[in-house]
């Protein structure tokens, strides 16, 4: 794809997200309720050192992270992260909030100990490049922690997801049917932690990428959709 119809399409997702950072809290703490229980605990908890949250939105895990992390937001909505700023102002939390492209992200390799993604792969446009950038920004050692809305376990109800799908892409970006574990899965990073739930539409997972030292080029995980 070229390099303007590639800007084109982000700033189309900037000026949707843009426009619904006001609404985003009021409908996520429906979803958060009914569908994904846990699931900010779940991740956050298992945050360490320094973390990197990868589309942190309007900043709803920011309260669930162990005192002690260093945390860097990456999001592509500046209305987003304004709401994010904020809530860590009353938090008392300090968070590096910047506006960058999951699919690009401006860090070294190996720079982080933990990168958490929430509910954003779904909607990412290039999700598996988003989950290459994200391996290549962690340490030897580091964590993973991914969450997310997938394809359900019954072929019945992917049928209903790819019917649904018909709309939700074209309309918001939101893919129903994707398996993020897949990709993580064909990087080399070991799944530690798994649990599906919701009639399998709910995927969370913990991944960790191999301790071997020196993450040459040549040495990195096997990304074979590269
Ligand atoms: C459904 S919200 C999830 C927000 C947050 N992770 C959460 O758990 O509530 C999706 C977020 O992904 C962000 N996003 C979409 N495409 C992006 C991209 N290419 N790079 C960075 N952020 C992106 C949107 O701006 C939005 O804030």
């Amino acid at each position: 794809m070229s390099t303007d119809v590639t800007a084109g399409r982000r700033q189309r997702w900037q000026r949707y997200w843009n426009r619904h950072a006001h609404s985003y809290d009021r409908e996520m703490a429906l979803l958060d309720r009914l569908l994904f229980r846990d699931t900010r605990r779940w991740v956050c908890a298992q945050a360490t050192g320094q973390v990197l949250e990868v589309a942190i939105g309007t900043g709803l895990n920011i309260g669930f992270y162990p005192h002690g992390v260093a945390l860097t937001g990456i999001d592509l909505s500046p209305a987003m992260l304004a709401i994010a700023r904020r809530r860590a102002h009353e938090l008392g939390r300090t968070v590096d909030l910047r506006c960058e492209n999951a699919e690009a992200l401006n860090f070294p390799d190996a720079s982080f100990d933990t990168v958490v993604c929430t509910f954003a792969l779904c909607g990412i446009p290039d999700h598996k490049q988003a989950v290459a950038e994200m391996v290549r920004v962690l340490r030897p050692g580091a964590t993973l922690l991914l969450a997310d809305h997938v394809a359900a376990a019954h072929p019945a109800l992917r049928a209903v997801q790819g019917l649904a799908e018909l709309v939700s892409v074209p309309v918001g970006g939101e893919h129903l049917r994707r398996r993020p574990i897949e990709l993580v899965r064909s990087t080399g990073l070991r799944i530690v932690r798994h649990d599906r739930f919701a009639a399998g539409i709910v995927e969370r997972l913990t991944a960790r990428m191999p301790s071997d030292p020196v993450p040459q080029r040549e040495q990195r995980p096997f990304l074979p959709w590269n």
